[in-house]
């Protein structure tokens, strides 16, 4: 744990449930909020964190209750199958969510084999099951291995009169007796008043007194329908807290954007679990972000929770290739953006002093600062992204590929690592051949036969020609052009395919990594309206892009030495 705060399980929280008499908070987990500024990167600031926040008894940390499997999987559109919910539960735990509610162990038999697959496993978090208040749920969920349940019953009128159908007493009994059943199997029981937020007060704290006698080790406040705002929730969160001795878990919805910001609120009101997703998926407009959240409490808040923020970026990648749902380019903390500079103010400034322009540093969520140079981009970007590069040019050579650049970028072209290599070699004098320039390519593909691709290619000045089958004709012509080059060691590690106009004659643009047998990454990437064409340039493209920081440094230096014997 990061900040060296005492962090509590699910066991601890139950057991003080059980213990405090007094039924108040435990005074080790309220720190003072002079120590939170002092942890915070909003101290020193306009307003520091020491005024933001006075009044706020902030926990020293909170719990992550991770329901990325569970309401994150009822993103629409999104199904995984129980081998990448597996694989996922263990990426989440090595992340160090303190409970990991895996699914809904009475919908399938998937999801059963799923918790008895994940129980063998031994993991650090608690593994949770979702569970409605009725026997047949809660048996699937407490036969199947999981060592958490999350029970949940709706409490608002709209809910119980037109999808219930029970009245108030029926959803009280209910409740109970589900917490008591579960209490009675001895494991902890959290239990979630849905649609809490449209609630008559007076009924919703009748609710958590009667789940907190009957047992229950957390109390969730769900903004089921997102239709609560920060200034509300915090006050929704502090009367539970008020008139209840349980710890209060927080679950936010995103309709109105404000999922992460709702979160907060719920832990400046009292709140000690924060319940979250990765890249914010799940219902309609999805669940408060884990990454927002524990990256707010962290730098803004100075609360800590057991997340190893370094990993943030892997898992949310992990999440997005499973799910196929890629958050935004501008998403918080774990986007392509998050940590890109393009305009030449801002470029300069980062240079000068990264914090000039960031809010932290990118490696402690696993991110990288990227230059991307644009129009907007200036001279010192430029200078700055060949020498990385290895392309040590004089300043007038870098104001001529500024003005380059800048030209492509009004011809409103995003200018790509090649091109601008292309652009030093130029200014610097070195020449040099492609290593692999594409000749013919042929594809057949159809309903009935093997998608097949042969490429002819001059390859360090040899001819060849290759074939190759695939599961398709883009991965057919990649896998002809894979042998065609001589580096069937080479991986394709990634392949993005984007539109950019409409209709079946769209133009599309193809970003590809690859990864040669040395473990190095290079990109490739093409644009034009024949989506198997694209693809195999951006693959060449990427092949050709084969130039070290080293390559080019001695090119250049090889460059001079040639210049000045022939001015001798
Ligand atoms: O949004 C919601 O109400 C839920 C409950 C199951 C907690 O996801
Ligand atoms: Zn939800």
């Amino acid at each position: 744990m990061e900040t060296g705060n005492e962090q509590k399980n699910g066991d601890t929280i139950m057991k003080e449930n059980e213990e405090s008499a007094a039924g108040v908070a435990d005074a080790a987990d309220v720190g003072d909020v002079a120590a939170a500024a002092m942890a915070s990167n909003i101290a020193g600031a306009a307003v520091s964190a020491q005024t933001a926040f006075e009044g706020l008894q902030l926990p020293k940390s909170v719990l992550v209750f991770d329901t990325t499997l569970r309401d994150g999987e009822q993103t629409p559109g999104v199904n995984l199958t129980a081998d990448q919910k597996f694989e996922l539960a263990l990426a989440l735990d090595d992340l160090g969510v303190d409970v990991l509610e895996a699914g809904f162990p009475a919908s399938s038999d998937g999801e059963r084999e799923l918790f008895r697959r994940l129980s063998r496993e031994g993991l650090n978090a608690k593994v949770c099951g979702l569970s409605r208040a009725c026997k047949p749920d809660l048996d699937a969920v407490l036969d199947n291995g999981a060592n958490y349940v999350h029970i949940f019953l709706a409490t608002s009128e709209l809910h119980m009169k037109h999808k219930l159908k029970m009245t108030r007493q029926q959803v009280l009994d209910a409740a109970v007796d589900s917490v008591e059943y579960v209490r009675s199997h001895g494991l902890p029981c959290e239990f979630s008043a849905e649609d809490a937020t449209r609630t008559d007060m007076g009924f919703l704290k009748q609710v958590y007194c009667a789940v907190e006698g009957a047992g229950a080790t957390m109390l969730n406040v769900p903004d089921t329908v997102g239709v609560s705002v920060p200034r509300a929730y915090y006050l929704l969160v502090k009367e539970i807290k008020e008139a209840t001795r349980t710890p209060i878990s927080v679950h936010a919805h995103n309709d109105l954007g404000v999922a992460v910001a709702n979160t907060l609120a719920g832990v400046e009101a009292g709140a000690s679990q924060v319940q979250v997703t990765m890249n914010g998926l799940g219902e309609r407009s999805g669940n408060a972000a884990l990454e927002d959240t524990v990256v707010a409490l962290a730098n803004a808040y100075g609360v800590g929770t057991n997340i190893k923020k370094e990993h943030l970026l892997s898992v949310s990648q992990m999440v997005a290739r499973a799910t196929r749902v890629h958050p935004p380019r501008n998403k918080p903390v774990v986007g392509e953006n998050s940590f890109a500079h393009s305009a030449g103010i801002h470029v300069h400034g980062v240079l000068a002093h990264a914090l000039a322009y960031e809010p932290y540093s990118p490696e402690t969520v696993g991110q990288k600062r990227r230059i991307i140079l644009g129009k907007l981009t200036g001279f010192a970007a430029v200078k700055n992204v060949l020498s990385q590069m290895g392309f040590d040019v004089t300043d007038e050579q870098a104001k001529q590929v500024t003005a380059k650049v800048k030209e492509m970028g009004d011809a409103g072209r995003r200018i790509q690592d090649f091109e601008l290599v292309g652009l030093a070699e130029k200014m610097v004098g070195i020449q040099r051949k492609a290593h692999i320039a594409l000749g013919q390519v042929l594809i057949t593909t159809g309903n009935s036969i093997m998608p097949t691709a042969s490429v002819k290619a001059v390859v360090d000045g040899k001819e060849r020609t290759a074939c190759a089958t695939g599961v398709g004709p883009v991965d057919a012509a990649l896998n002809a052009l894979s042998e065609v080059s001589g580096e069937r060691s080479a991986k394709l590690k990634e392949y993005k395919l984007e539109a950019i106009s409409g209709g079946s004659d769209a133009v599309c643009e193809v970003t590809v990594t690859i990864e040669d047998a040395e473990g190095r990454r290079r990109s490739g990437f093409a644009i034009g309206q024949d989506i198997v064409m694209a693809s195999v340039e951006a693959m060449a493209s990427g092949m050709n892009n084969r130039y070290s920081h080293e390559d080019n440094r001695k090119a250049v230096a090889m460059a001079k030495s040639n210049a000045a014997r022939v001015s001798e």
